[in-house]
């Protein structure tokens, strides 16, 4: 880790996650459904209401590809055998690890994708970031690499690189050898290269370049990870090409004036991984790119998703006319973000595909799971207060489906959810064959584009911000809330008003994940942990093992003087204990396992807000000296005595 100096963005700043409200259709109100529900909800008087749930079986995760492996013993007895980290000390500017565990700092913003690229300078050009790991770490997966543990010092020989789902979990094999997709979420621009506002094209292509995927070889050695050479590695960001395929690719809505072709993906959050080996990545606040340089008055689908004219001051709209929304060559093109994107990691001439079945929105991640009959499930979190929880579900087995040439994630169909009171829920499909959509939309691919418009006309419930979403062992889902202060009223999925500290609900899907109907209740409520050791708020990245185990992630202001953190909960319990805690400034995102479940990938973002007056990490200094730029990196964690993550 080289200690770069350079110029000072003192200028502390928040994280550019949309906080807003874009949903204005008030079209469900819950409040006459509320007081019955909450009336019998237990949860309400202050338990911490985790539900008993028995979590054997082995049987969900395995088929979710979220995370390998069997159950890995626990054998019913407890599955936390970690001490927490306590309260008292936090809030420090060195991340903070059970005494159990140790971690050690992979591929931070800047370093070059593969060994002998650019090293990291600040503030960097556009040139050498396209080359480097991106800013902003975020949602990832770590694809093994189908190779005997004892044999992974073959670099050269790629064609034998095979991904083998995680699932099916080979011992020995791909533990050590593996590409990391990993999604560059955002970079605020004095952060990335020191200046409020771009002044410059090649500073918006700095920014832009910060911005998006990188995927990366990297491979344990001597007992510490590091990245390798690679001819699949690579970077895709706002300017690489991009296909788009399903229901609205070549809808007049994806095509601009003056016929440029799609280029880029941003503002990539959480991910999901297909059963075939990709990875998917996730557009979430995409609005926030775009601007008007001049007069412009947004449509009712531009308010819908959150545009305005000055976006979150990134300023691209002043250099580079395809963000400026009052420029009429290149209306639509914000209609080209907001999808899920099908990366290949084992293929660098991959074009990236925009999967347009699964809705525009601001996707926060696409979890998969096989449903009944081999079909491809992918549920989804669109994350802005008072938006909806969405499942996309492929038209048949998706093996077939491959073996005719066809994506499962082409053809299928799109459903909203709604929570009724009493602790059961609809899937809402999302179809122009509906005569209330078909009345305000003229064909699916526009009931796609603009599938938040098509929810709110279904009467979809508005939920206090879907952030990451996870499969249980038994197939349970848990998606996280992760606030919503401006909710005013209680309802029954969202019982706290206002909501600060977030909360995570429990969906018991009907049909083995393809049916029409589900069970919900409410898991966590994030308030509840307050005033114990375990306090925690704000729940966002999420991920179930196979043994029962949820690791939840935050990203908010956390109580008690933390930063933000990661703590595991024992779903069988109710015990909750405290594994890690990120820096100040920070948030901790991104989660990702070896086979083996014997490594774990987390995330720090924007320490220090990216100020080096309040941290410098990953250069440890134990006062910051208020000149090295803080860097978003990747933290890898291992249990001293080789176990199993979280045990
Ligand atoms: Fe990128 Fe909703 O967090
Ligand atoms: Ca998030
Ligand atoms: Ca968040």
């Amino acid at each position: 880790m080289s200690g770069h100096k350079g110029g000072k963005p003192s200028v502390p700043t928040t994280k550019n996650c949309d906080e807003g409200v874009s949903n204005r259709s008030g079209h469900r109100p819950f409040e006459e459904i509320l007081k019955a529900r909450i009336s019998r909800r237990s949860v309400l008087t202050g338990g911490l209401a985790l539900a008993a749930t028995a979590f054997f079986g082995g049987v969900g995760a395995a088929q979710s590809f979220g995370l390998g492996g069997k159950p890995g013993g626990g054998g019913g007895g407890p599955l936390l055998g970690f001490t927490p980290v306590p309260v008292a000390g936090g809030g420090g500017i060195w991340p903070r690890i059970s005494p159990e565990y140790q971690f050690q700092v992979l591929i931070p913003w800047g370093d070059p994708i593969v060994p002998g690229g650019p090293e990291f300078k600040w503030p960097p050009t556009s040139a050498d970031q396209e080359q480097q790991i991106g800013i902003g770490h975020d949602g990832m997966t770590y694809f093994p690499i189908d190779r005997d543990d004892k044999d992974c010092d073959v670099e050269e020989d790629e064609d034998r690189d095979r991904f083998f789902p995680l699932s099916q979990g080979r011992p020995g094999r791909g533990n050590r050898l593996g590409m990391l997709a990993i999604n560059l979420e955002f970079g605020i621009n004095i952060h990335v290269f020191g200046k409020p506002m771009p002044e410059s094209l090649e500073d918006v292509r700095v920014s832009q370049h910060a911005h998006g995927v990188a995927i990366v070889k990297i491979k344990k050695k001597n007992g510490a990870w590091q990245t390798v050479k690679s001819k699949n590695a690579r970077r895709i960001h706002i300017n690489t090409p991009m296909a788009f395929s399903g229901p609205a690719a070549g809808h007049p809505l994806l095509q601009t004036p003056n016929g440029n072709i799609p280029l880029g993906t941003a503002n990539n959050c959480a991910n999901g991984v297909t059963f075939w080996g990709t990875y998917l990545t996730c557009e979430e606040n995409f609005n926030g790119y775009f601007g008007a340089a001049n007069a412009w008055v947004p449509t009712p689908a531009q308010q819908r998703y959150g545009f305005s004219a000055n976006g979150f001051d990134y300023g691209w709209h002043l250099f580079d006319r395809r963000f400026d929304l009052s420029d009429p060559d290149y209306t639509n093109e914000e209609n080209r973000f907001g999808w899920v994107v099908e990366i290949d990691p084992m293929d660098a001439t991959q074009k990236p595909v925009k999967r347009t079945a699964l809705g525009r929105m601001k996707h926060e991640g696409a979890t998969t799971v096989e449903g009944r009959g081999g079909r491809a499930v992918v549920y989804m979190g669109d994350d802005e207060a008072f938006d909806y929880i969405y499942k996309f579900v492929s038209d048949g087995n998706w093996k077939s489906m491959r073996a005719l040439g066809k994506s499962p994630l082409d053809h299928g169909k799109l459903y909203v959810a709604r929570f009724n009171e009493d602790g059961t829920g609809e899937w809402l499909e999302l179809t122009i064959d509906n005569p209330a959509l078909a009345a305000q939309f003229a064909d699916q691919g526009e009931v796609l584009t603009f599938v938040r418009m098509a929810g709110d006309v279904l009467g979809a419930t508005p939920m206090d911000r879907p952030e990451w979403i996870t499969v249980g062992p038994n197939g349970d889902i848990f998606c996280t809330l992760t606030n919503n202060s401006s909710r005013a009223t209680p309802n029954a999925p969202n019982p706290v008003a206002p909501n600060p500290d977030g909360h995570i609900i429990k969906i018991t899907d009907g049909d083995k994940h393809v049916g029409l109907t589900f069970e919900w209740d409410i898991f966590l409520l994030a308030k509840d942990t307050r005033g114990t050791e375990h306090v925690f708020t704000d729940p966002d990245g999420v991920m179930a093992d196979p043994d029962g185990r949820l690791f939840i992630q935050t990203d908010g202001g956390q109580p008690n003087g933390l930063n933000n953190q990661m703590v595991v909960a024992d779903t069988r319990t109710g015990e909750i204990r405290r594994l890690f805690e990120g820096v100040a400034g920070d948030e901790v995102t991104g989660i990702a396992m070896t086979p083996d479940r014997r490594t774990m990938f987390v995330n720090i973002q924007h320490p220090g807000n990216g100020n080096p007056n309040v941290t410098n990490f990953p250069v440890n200094n134990p006062v910051p000296d208020g000149e090295t730029v803080p860097r978003d990196a990747t933290i890898v964690i291992t249990r001293k005595d080789g176990g199993i993550i979280g045990s």
